[in-house]
């Protein structure tokens, strides 16, 4: 029955076309006629618009509009709320007013014929203020910070849970621990740029745009613009890295809109990488306090985690940075507090292990500490910690492999061969460190649909609402769908990124394969049902009259059970039913399952640190990650996707860092030279892992996500690698050569 494809180390069936060029990028769909726009950030970060010298530059060669708030047309912004959206508060009105809000608000577009003309029409609009110095430090506002309100809905953060009087405990504690933590903001920073290109025909509008989520920048658009969903169109058939920063539609996308409107043509709209730094979110800043008091032989009494995030004064983003806390380990007595400061700043948003990269980073490093100071290995500590049950919950886990991550991680990565005595490892001058750290992210599976269609050709057509940032997605459900299908990889089409494909959730949270790959799994099951109910019935098919249970799929092929003969292909069932045979199928977790278990992926991140004791350069010599995530559709490309994962968190915990300027709030190192992010010599060497898992709850085809977990995990394994090379325990993120050297 099956061709065994699910489990197959495949490359990219979309490689070539990304080497050659045959990728299309939103921005690379150029239109007849278009023309080209380019924002005007504010240059305050707080305060209001005074003046917008429209008339000179309108005057310039080439320009065709100059919009702002003076001119811009009044937007519906009707009801729309994603899943992706913040549930409390109002997005931003683009040029709806003269309200400067944050830093690089978009305050006028000005479009021209040519990008060049634009961009001088741009740089040479003179724009006034009245500023005020906006707030975007949130170390002095913890005690005014809010209880998100978004979190007494339910759903993926707690502003308050626990278990028994961990206070208490904590005060009694036999070892305590008891530290502050502070991740600093990030920006996502993919390759691509965000884009759009904008196309109206009468009331109807087409985008070319970048988009995680295409059906949701569709109602999204239509809400803003006032339009019939159906009116909009989103095309976006490859993503160039996106990190979350795509998942929500962001002002830009309506800005081209606008554009197109009033020039009355096609307009295209490519943020800059500054721009980037703006307005499309960005990692929340973090402020935590972990406490963990235990027993002398190292059993937990008591586990504290109290966080906070950043958000904007307009809308409310939550993430889940205390939840990993109520359930990594055993302990009868843990309280964990999350709440928000509120600040003159643009939203964040979702940036790879949204909150439990955050979270399990104070974590981590705190249980590293603790292993210190009662003479344990950390691998020992977690071990005699490790729960039967989700304690939080109060459910079994679905699955969990974290221990079997920590045995395979250990013996690969060579654990034993770290002197545990910190600052006792040298390579020459180099202080050499090991450490480690747990990783999980939670197996989400959202609803999802796909269409499946069989054609006269024998092949198989595939068609979803998904988005592939670059993991590999085309290529895993296109292993889904010949598998099912019987069919060989060839012979199926895959196509994603287009609104009006049968709707699936956002490519973020880790769940695309669970959630994606389990409708189109079930979308080539009715098919076959399908065709088999049409051969069935069509006298010139040889199992015409069969039963439905009298007739067996093998390979594609269809022929009556007991029948040695090779059977009735799709394409001839195709062919004899009028040209192709389509079917249109759902998937979601069965509520009673979710409900019963709990259900996570586990991971183990080693990392080995060379420090410089003169200059302090930090890096990373080699890391290993073992996952444990359910079935690996494509062990290839899941080993990719994580090793660019833990390439993001050596990011997070040596480089990554958006500074702003405290008096108007201005991000300093809005582009590549002084953002930094890893490079080929910062990621030598960098492995990933699975156990073996099986997983029957999850889903139907055992998967739990990849994504995220790669991220989460790594910065702590390499901060505690520091530590054990340095004698230095640093709780500041990202750690610096200053740092290594005070
Ligand atoms: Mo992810 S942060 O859900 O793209």
């Amino acid at each position: 029955m099956t061709t065994n494809v699910i489990g197959q180390p495949l490359p990219r069936i979309d490689g070539r076309a990304k080497v050659t060029g045959g990728a299309r990028y939103a921005a690379d769909f150029n239109q007849k006629g278009q023309a080209y726009a380019v924002i005007v950030s504010a240059t305050a970060g707080l305060g209001r618009i005074t003046e917008i010298g429209a008339d000179a530059v309108s005057a310039m060669p080439g320009v065709i509009a100059v919009i702002s708030h003076l001119n811009a047309p009044r937007l519906a912004y009707g009801e729309h709320k994603g899943v992706i959206d913040p549930a409390i508060g109002e997005r931003l009105h683009v040029l709806q007013d003269d309200q400067v809000r944050f830093w690089g608000q978009p305050v006028a577009i000005v479009v021209a014929d040519t990008l060049d003309h634009a961009e001088r029409a741009a740089a040479a609009l003179h724009v006034a203020y009245i500023a005020e110095r906006p707030v975007v430090d949130p170390t002095g506002l913890l005690a005014s910070a809010v209880v998100p309100e978004a979190t007494k809905r339910g759903g993926r953060a707690d502003a308050d849970a626990g278990r028994g009087d961990a206070d208490a405990a904590l005060a009694s504690a036999e070892v305590k621990i008891d530290e502050n933590y502070d991740i600093a903001r990030e920006n996502h920073n993919p390759m691509e740029p965000h884009a759009t290109i904008a196309a109206w025909d009468g009331d109807r509008l087409t985008l070319w745009s970048k988009s995680q989520y295409v059906v949701n920048e569709q109602a999204e658009i239509a809400a803003i613009f006032g339009l019939p969903v159906e009116n909009v169109q989103v095309i976006c058939p490859f993503v160039g890295g996106a990190f979350g920063t795509s998942l929500r539609t962001w002002s830009h996308v309506t800005l081209a809109a606008i554009a197109a409107r009033q020039a009355g043509r096609p307009v295209k709209l490519v943020l800059t990488r500054k721009q980037m730094f703006y307005t499309t979110g960005h990692r929340p800043r973090t402020l935590q306090r972990i406490a963990l008091g235990a027993t002398k032989d190292g059993k937990l009494t008591s586990l504290i985690h109290e966080g906070y995030g950043e958000t904007s004064r307009y809308e409310e983003f939550i993430e889940a940075l205390t939840s990993v806390s109520g359930f990594l380990y055993s302990c009868p007595n843990v309280r964990t507090r999350y709440r928000l400061v509120k600040l003159d700043t643009g939203t964040p948003t979702y940036m790879r292990g949204p909150g439990e990269a955050s979270g399990v980073f104070a974590l981590e490093c705190a249980v590293d500490e603790l292993s210190y100071k009662l003479g344990l290995d950390p691998i020992e500590l977690r071990r005699l910690n490790e729960p039967e049950i989700d304690e939080a919950a109060d459910k079994p886990f679905s699955s969990r492999s974290l221990l079997k991550c920590y045995d395979a991680g250990a013996e690969r990565f060579g654990w034993s061969k770290r002197d545990p005595k910190p600052r006792s490892m040298r390579d020459g001058r180099l202080l050499i460190g090991m450490g480690v750290a747990s990783a999980s992210y939670p197996a989400f599976h959202a609803p999802s649909s796909a269409l499946a269609r069989l054609l006269p050709d024998g092949t198989a057509e595939i068609e979803v609402a998904a988005s592939d940032m670059g993991p590999g997605t085309y290529t895993s459900m296109t292993q889904v769908a010949a598998e099912t299908l019987g069919l060989p990889i060839e012979s199926v089409r895959f196509s994603l990124g287009r609104s009006d494909f049968p709707p699936a959730p956002s490519h973020g949270g880790s769940w695309t394969m669970a959630s994606v790959g389990s409708a189109i799994r079930a979308a080539c099951i009715a098919v076959q049902e399908e065709a088999a109910r049409r051969a069935i019935a069509d006298q010139r098919s040889p199992v015409f009259g069969a039963s439905a249970d009298g007739v067996i799929w093998e390979e594609g092929r269809l022929r009556r059970r007991g029948d040695t003969a090779p059977g009735q292909g799709y394409g001839d069932i195709a062919a004899s039913a009028g040209g192709s045979i389509e079917a249109n199928a759902s998937a979601s977790r069965d509520p009673d399952i979710a409900d019963r278990y709990s259900m996570h992926a586990f991971g183990a991140v080693f990392a080995e640190v060379a420090v410089d004791p003169d200059v302090g350069t930090i890096r990373v010599r080699r890391a290993l990650g073992t996952y444990g995530a359910g079935r690996i559709v494509n062990p290839r490309l899941a080993a990719s996707q994580c090793t660019g994962g833990m390439v993001g968190g050596i990011g997070m915990a040596l480089m990554e860092r958006t500074v702003l300027d405290q008096r108007d709030g201005r991000p300093v190192n809005a582009h590549m030279a002084d953002y930094l992010v890893p490079v080929n010599l910062d990621i030598a060497n960098i492995e990933a892992h699975f156990v073996d898992e099986v997983d029957p709850h999850v889903n139907a085809l055992g998967v739990k996500g990849l994504g995220e977990i790669a991220l989460v995990g790594m910065a702590p394994a390499i901060a505690n690698a520091v530590f054990h090379a340095t004698g230095k325990r640093v709780r500041t993120l990202p750690i610096r050569i200053e740092d290594m050297l005070a």
